[in-house]
């Protein structure tokens, strides 16, 4: 049996339309009209124990709406979720148990209280037995560098110092399941870097099953085997991150310095102009068809050429690829 179990799943909200103006604003009042709209639509996939799932797409593309389906919060539309074989909306309370979970975008903690007070709140709640959470508490206070904010309410943190504290509280349990929707929005490298490191140790090696939305592929690129592109609510992609890259990695990019202000050249087959600027040209070219030297030698055959580089194209222009459709462009 999967950990995590998506079938057909579909959400949707009732959005009020308003027409425009004051006598529409009015309308609205008495007669309000609503709009079904699709957030997540026909969803399907499965998470097995102990993988770190990266789950993309656009803003708006239904990741979080799905994160609340699978955390209980919300109600699916259509279809079914299980999550280690149980319905997270009906049985809210068994599935909160087993389940760890952070919102980047909004706190879970206790607002006014110290940070030890929260957690001890929540390995209360929990009933984590003492001697377990003391030896989880120490090691968390050392990896997530807690030490000097244990005693600082809340509401007095750091964004950086914000979310650390929210990863403790939300593994505090040593929950099975983990649900880290954009935990590092908002944060400098080094913080980054930390919380990235916090959930390898604390989550990789542990075995717990994760899934991660962010926007930042470089928490993809560090944590995560597998990725699910989502797009329009439904998923556009769900494989290795590793075939992606072969598959649009195919591509490569070389810009040259050019003597003069540079004009688009006659390029051989599998070769396209990018960007052409000032003393600079840019071409992409498909290197299952072409060559850097072909290119290379065309290229300076037509103008003359006082620098050049390649690039390998990283999991952000791949991506980029995606959403704007090269998936549907490679079925055809
Ligand atoms: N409570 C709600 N009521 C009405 N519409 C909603 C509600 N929550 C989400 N939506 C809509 O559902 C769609 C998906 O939203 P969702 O928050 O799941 O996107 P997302 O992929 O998490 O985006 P982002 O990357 O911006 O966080 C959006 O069009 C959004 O406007
Ligand atoms: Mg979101």
């Amino acid at each position: 049996m999967s950990v995590i179990e998506v079938q057909e799943l579909g959400k949707e909200f009732q959005v009020p339309q308003k027409d425009p103006g004051v006598l529409g604003a009015v309308r609205g009042l008495f007669r309000p009209r609503y709009e079904n709209k699709k957030a997540v639509d026909q969803l399907n996939f499965q998470v097995e124990a102990g993988e770190i799932v990266g789950y993309i797409g656009v803003n708006g593309a239904g990741k979080s709406t799905t994160i609340k389906m699978l955390t209980g919060i919300l109600m699916p539309s259509s279809g079914t979720v299980r999550v280690l074989g149980r319905d997270p909306h009906k049985q809210r309370v068994e599935n909160a148990r087993e389940i760890g979970v952070v919102f980047g975008q909004r706190t879970q903690l206790w607002w006014d209280l110290a940070l030890i007070e929260s957690l001890d709140l929540i390995a209360k709640i929990y009933d984590v037995p003492p001697a377990r959470y003391k030896e989880v508490l120490e090691q968390f206070t050392e990896t997530l560098e807690l030490g000097s904010l244990l005693k600082v309410p809340v509401r007095n943190m750091s964004l950086g110092q914000k979310m650390r504290s929210e990863l403790a509280a939300a593994l505090i349990h040593q929950p099975k399941v983990v649900y880290l929707d954009e935990p590092t929005i908002g944060l400098d490298l080094i913080v980054k870097e930390r919380i990235r490191d916090f959930i390898k140790k604390e989550c990789g090696s542990k075995g717990m099953t994760v899934m991660l939305t962010t926007h930042d592929l470089g928490d993809i690129e560090e944590l995560c085997q597998r990725v699910i592109i989502i797009d329009n609510g439904h998923v556009i992609y769900d494989g290795p991150i590793n075939t992606i890259k072969k598959r649009f990695g195919k591509f490569r990019e070389i810009t040259f310095e050019t003597a003069e202000n540079a004009k688009a050249p006659t390029l051989p087959a599998g070769a396209e102009v990018l960007a052409a600027e000032e003393r600079k040209l840019q071409i992409r070219f498909d290197r299952t068809v072409s060559s850097a030297s072909k290119i290379a030698s065309t290229v300076m055959s037509q103008m003359e050429v006082t620098d050049f580089s390649l690039s390998e194209p990283d999991l952000a222009g791949i991506v980029k690829q995606i959403y704007n459709g090269a998936l549907d462009m490679e079925e055809k």
